[in-house]
């Protein structure tokens, strides 16, 4: 008899513990929610490929540098930064159908070997990715045939992204400075 009343009380206690909890977190800043409170269904994989035009000659650079005058005595232009807003096509030629623009900066990251820290969105502007963003940041040595960065996260369509991009030059004008660059842009989201 003894032995289930203090059983009753301890589960009481616990239910009461439990409702305080619950309160608590209902009335501080934070709470758990559901997947399906967000309409959050099943995770897909996206595949990107577009043409990164990166234009710093002309009388319409997209590329400007802003930071590392030329005191600047890297060979590799360390503390370089410049900022971006590149168009990015569905095919090499500039005349190609735009579906974006990469929005952000890059910075000469190393004293060894012309290698940039990337950090981006790309804002994509066709169909139903018009308003979405990825969000880049990662290593670029500019001169490898393949340079891997990682998707740290997006919005609208992209909310909860990760992923990775893979970069390969396809063109660079030595004269200019210019160049375009392919983009394969492999993304998990919702
Ligand atoms: C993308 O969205 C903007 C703002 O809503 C709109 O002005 C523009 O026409 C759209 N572009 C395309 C290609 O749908
Ligand atoms: C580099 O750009 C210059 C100036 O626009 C152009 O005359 C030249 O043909 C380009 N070179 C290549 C290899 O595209």
């Amino acid at each position: 008899m003894a032995g289930s009343s203090s059983f009753e009380l301890a589960s009481s206690l616990i239910v009461l513990f439990l409702l305080f909890q619950t309160f608590l977190i209902a009335e501080g800043f934070a709470e758990s929610l559901s997947r399906r409170s967000l309409g959050i269904k099943n995770e897909k994989l996206s595949h990107f490929h577009f043409y990164w035009h990166d234009i710093v000659s002309g009388r319409n650079p997209t590329s400007v540098r802003v930071v590392g005058a030329s005191a600047n005595t890297s060979p590799t232009g360390f503390g370089i930064i410049s900022m971006i807003d590149d168009p990015m096509t569905e095919g090499p030629e500039m005349r190609s159908k735009l579906v974006g623009r990469a929005q952000g900066f890059y910075a000469a990251a190393s004293q060894q070997e012309v290698g940039l820290l990337m950090a981006m969105n790309f804002a994509f502007m066709d169909g139903k990715y018009n308003g979405s963003t990825i969000t880049v940041m990662g290593r670029n040595t500019v001169f490898s045939a393949v340079r891997e960065m990682p998707v740290i996260g997006g919005s609208g369509l992209f909310r909860f992204a990760r992923g990775y991009v893979q970069a390969k030059t396809h063109t660079f004008n030595i004269t200019t400075g210019d160049a375009v660059v392919e983009y394969n842009v492999y993304v998990l989201h919702y």
